[in-house]
């Protein structure tokens, strides 16, 4: 048999998620060449082609580079453009789109860099059948992707569309909903192995609850999406798409099967009222189980596990409410949560000194455009000496 024919993929995601989505791409079997800022690039098939884009929590997106090169000046971007082979990703009756991402001093404007693109391709269209493919601004068959970093110019095909982290779950958001990529990264980094108790106590529209319903179940994020931009390439194998759904859907755990609890507290009954909505829509009723009570009121279900969360940071609070509430926080934690590993996405600064906990790890993430921190408190009896010396016996 002939090897399959393997090609190289990037996989863009957030910031201080990168080696978090290194990992996932090596479970399912990928060679990872790099990591970068916010991509990870790795060497795929079309059979992982398709896999990771249902498969992957961490991930964005999913280009396909087809042709670098470089250029200083909107001469050299028509004329290399123009030489790529067009015909081979996009037909007469296809409708296209240039996204262009430009972060280069010699192209200071990115819809003109895409405006020539466009020309290029649609001269090389007239030359060559008389006849040019139109551009469509909404649901374009197939998107192009066009990079320029300095000189550096990399053009890709898009195999997503829409952004994976819009899973379909989330049909209403609440305060300050979670990006889902965002919010499977933290479970990830949080170390949560699915068979401890989930906690989260401030859950809002529920992302945390349903990432880790749909990881507690194996259940692949983007498996009921019926539309990615792949399915419109000439090479699209529908035989091999149906076998790898169908594959991945035989894998899925039933939540019965499962021993963990996943449980959320709001204060805010209307926000739970919608959060439920979610998880049903998500398919999670019968794993994820929600509460209506405040931080101090919510009585702690098991006796390990990890509580994860992010706590309001503060818009609406003025700085000293901030500094009482995450006092208070740090006290409940500290009074009632020993045995838990507790981890907190706090975006505000000045309040990360107010919970009174020495963090054991401080990741750097940013929230939509808030630079935050992801806090680890390990909430263990005892001092902090006797945990870690504890850690190090068990070693
Ligand atoms: C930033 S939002 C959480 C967003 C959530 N992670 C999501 O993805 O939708 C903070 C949530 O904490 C809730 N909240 C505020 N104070 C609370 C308290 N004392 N106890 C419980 N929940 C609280 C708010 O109602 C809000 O839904």
């Amino acid at each position: 048999m002939l090897p399959k024919e393997k090609f190289e993929l990037t996989a863009s995601t957030l910031f201080g998620l990168e080696n978090v989505l290194a990992e996932e791409l090596k479970e399912l079997g990928a060679e990872v060449i790099e990591t970068q800022n916010r991509a990870v690039k790795f060497l795929a098939d079309n059979e992982l082609l398709y896999k990771t884009n249902i498969q992957l929590r961490t991930a964005l997106r999913i280009l396909k580079p087809i042709a670098r090169f470089k250029a200083r000046d909107q001469y050299a971007l028509y004329k290399n453009i123009k030489r790529i082979r067009w015909e081979d990703f996009l037909n007469l009756h296809q409708t296209f789109l240039i996204k262009p991402v430009v972060f280069s001093p010699h192209f200071r404007h990115s819809k003109f860099a895409a405006q020539k693109t466009k020309d290029a391709i649609v001269d090389r269209f007239r030359e060559r059948f008389n006849k040019r493919p139109s551009v469509a601004l909404e649901n374009p068959n197939i998107v192009f992707n066009l990079h320029i970093a300095g000189e550096n110019v990399t053009v890709s095909l898009d195999s997503s569309g829409a952004p994976l982290n819009q899973r379909g779950y989330r049909k209403s958001g609440g305060d300050a909903p979670l990006n889902e990529v965002l919010a499977a990264g933290m479970i990830k980094l949080s170390g949560w192995d699915a068979k401890t108790s989930f906690i989260d106590p401030m859950c809002g529209s529920g992302t945390l609850l349903i990432e880790a319903g749909l990881m507690a179940q194996n259940i692949p994020p983007n498996i009921n999406r019926k539309e990615f931009l792949f399915m419109n390439w000439q090479d699209f194998d529908r035989k091999l798409w149906k076998e790898i759904i169908s594959e991945a859907k035989s894998n899925i755990l039933s939540a019965e099967q499962l021993k963990v609890k996943i449980i959320g507290s709001d204060i805010n009954l209307q926000q739970l009222e919608i959060t439920q909505k979610n998880v049903q829509k998500a398919g999670l009723t019968k794993l994820i189980k929600l509460r209506n009570k405040s931080f101090s009121e919510f009585v702690v279900p098991a006796s390990k596990g990890k509580i994860v969360f992010n706590p309001p940071y503060g818009q609406r609070l003025r700085l000293k409410q901030i500094e009482e509430f995450y006092s208070e926080i740090g006290n409940i934690l500290k009074n009632k949560w020993t045995g838990f590993d507790a981890w907190v996405l706090s975006c505000n600064e000045f309040a990360n000194k107010s919970f009174g906990l020495k963090p054991a790890k401080k990741i750097k993430l940013l929230n939509g455009q808030l630079e935050c921190r992801f806090l680890n408190f390990p909430l263990f009896e005892g001092t902090r000496k006797d945990f870690l010396g504890n850690k190090n016996n068990n070693k």
